[in-house]
């Protein structure tokens, strides 16, 4: 069968690799992809991530029978809605459904009214309320911009400067709510689980994201640079918890809201003192988790997509061993940064998703902020580390055109 995949980073980039291998899939489409797919999908550039009636076309003129969409912008425009109602299976909620990672109000409101553990939370619009609550809980303190973000919308404040500092910047721009919430102290997860209305498949394992830009979890938020899974030192029984007391019960909330979920919701989790708590529901694969994880699983993409549009209960395969997955960014990412710099990533090619890179004159060249996920697996842990490490000094570029973390996994190797 002919599948297409919706957007252009690196997470798509693993999305078309996994299609791509699939015995069942004769041709992947990438809408709008990226250059770095072309070994495993036709590239569409001129199809951007909204372009809707588009996507339709090409689904319609190449019998496209399944469409991933990988980015949460497709999904919280309707793109699920509008591709359903021409008739063709999309993997990825619907626009009602997504709102549970483009609204953090909404679905803020929802965890609360079903007891599904977080932190404690309120909504605010108008800025002199705001400022009055910070003031009287004190820091330190999370400030969230409601909408989608790219994982740059959130202030974690350490103290009162820069909790009112943060309030500024996310009230200055828009009218959108800002969710202040307590701040939770524990180490965070990504749960990806496969939900389908009630039905809903944990993946077996879990992976852990490296969301600040430098070493040592400081610097600010960003989109997440850097991977790896299975996280082993984080014991069984809190996935089960998370799976019993967070997944279940979200999947029954939604349903009672009317709700028909279909796709990935990934769960970012926090072990605290007092239990597992979510730290943010997404309504689609984490990135960069997804290539970590798509790169350990066994099983065939197109099989499991259509045991979760069946309900029928399975378990997923995930190769022994771990995978690691370093990010390059480009100098200045989350805040701004230059375009256009040479990166050549020929020898590792195979242990590389691309994300932000572009193919001119023949050479590699940076567009955009997070650019490239290098990885390396092996039957430990510090051989997955030393793998990826080894991978990414593989990769050239000149120095102070992009930046990465040194420390990915860190956590991992402290338990062992
Ligand atoms: P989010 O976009 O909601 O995932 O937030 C981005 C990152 O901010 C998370 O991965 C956490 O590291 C941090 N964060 C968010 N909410 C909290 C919280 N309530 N307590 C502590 N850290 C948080
Ligand atoms: N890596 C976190 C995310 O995709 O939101």
């Amino acid at each position: 069968m002919n599948v297409a995949v919706i957007g252009g980073g690196g997470r798509e980039h693993a999305l078309a690799r996994k299609l791509a291998a699939s015995s069942r899939v004769e041709k992947v489409f990438a809408m709008p992809g990226n250059d770095g797919m072309r070994d495993v999908a036709e590239v569409r550039p001129e199809i951007g991530e909204t372009d809707f009636q588009a996507m339709a076309d090409l689904c319609a003129e190449n019998a496209v029978e399944w469409v991933i969409v990988g980015p949460e912008a497709p999904l919280n425009e309707g793109v699920a809605d509008f591709l359903e109602g021409k008739g063709i299976k999309v993997f990825g909620p619907r626009k009602a459904e997504s709102k549970i990672e483009s609204s953090k109000a909404f679905a803020k409101d929802i965890m609360e009214r079903y007891g599904i553990p977080t932190a404690k939370y309120q909504s605010f619009t108008d800025y002199d309320a705001a400022y009055k609550y910070i003031e009287s809980v004190g820091a330190p303190i999370v400030l969230k911009k409601d909408g989608l973000a790219a994982g740059k919308g959130v202030v974690v404040a350490t103290d009162m400067d820069e909790a009112l500092a943060g309030l500024d910047a996310l009230m200055e721009d828009s009218d959108a709510p800002v969710v202040i919430e307590e701040f939770l102290e524990g180490e965070e997860f990504s749960l990806m689980v496969l939900v389908n209305g009630e039905y809903t498949h944990a993946f077996e394992i879990i992976a852990q994201d490296h969301k600040r830009a430098f070493d040592g979890d400081e610097g600010p938020n960003t989109g997440g640079m850097g991977a790896y899974a299975p996280v082993e030192h984080i014991e069984a029984s809190v996935r089960e918890a998370a799976v019993e007391q967070i997944v279940k019960p979200m999947a029954h909330a939604m349903i009672s809201e009317g709700l028909d979920y279909f796709g990935v919701l990934y769960l970012g989790a926090i072990v605290t003192e007092d239990g597992v708590k979510v730290i943010e529901f997404n309504a689609r694969f984490g990135d960069p988790e997804a290539q970590i994880l798509l790169s350990l699983m066994e099983d065939d993409f197109i099989d499991v997509l259509e045991k979760v549009a069946q309900k029928e209960s399975f378990e997923l395969t995930f190769s022994p061993g771990y995978q690691v997955g370093v990010m390059l960014a480009s100098a200045g990412y989350p805040l701004t940064y230059k375009k256009g710099y040479a990166v050549d990533f020929d020898d590792v090619r195979d242990a590389c998703h691309v994300s932000g890179l572009k193919q001119e004159d023949g050479r590699w060249v940076t567009n955009g902020g997070r650019v490239l996920l290098v990885t390396g697996g092996g039957a430990t842990i510090e051989a997955a580390v030393d793998a990826a490490y080894a991978n990414v000094d593989k990769v050239t570029f000149n120095e102070g055109t992009l930046f990465l973390r040194r420390d990915i996994a860190q956590r991992a190797l402290r338990h062992e």
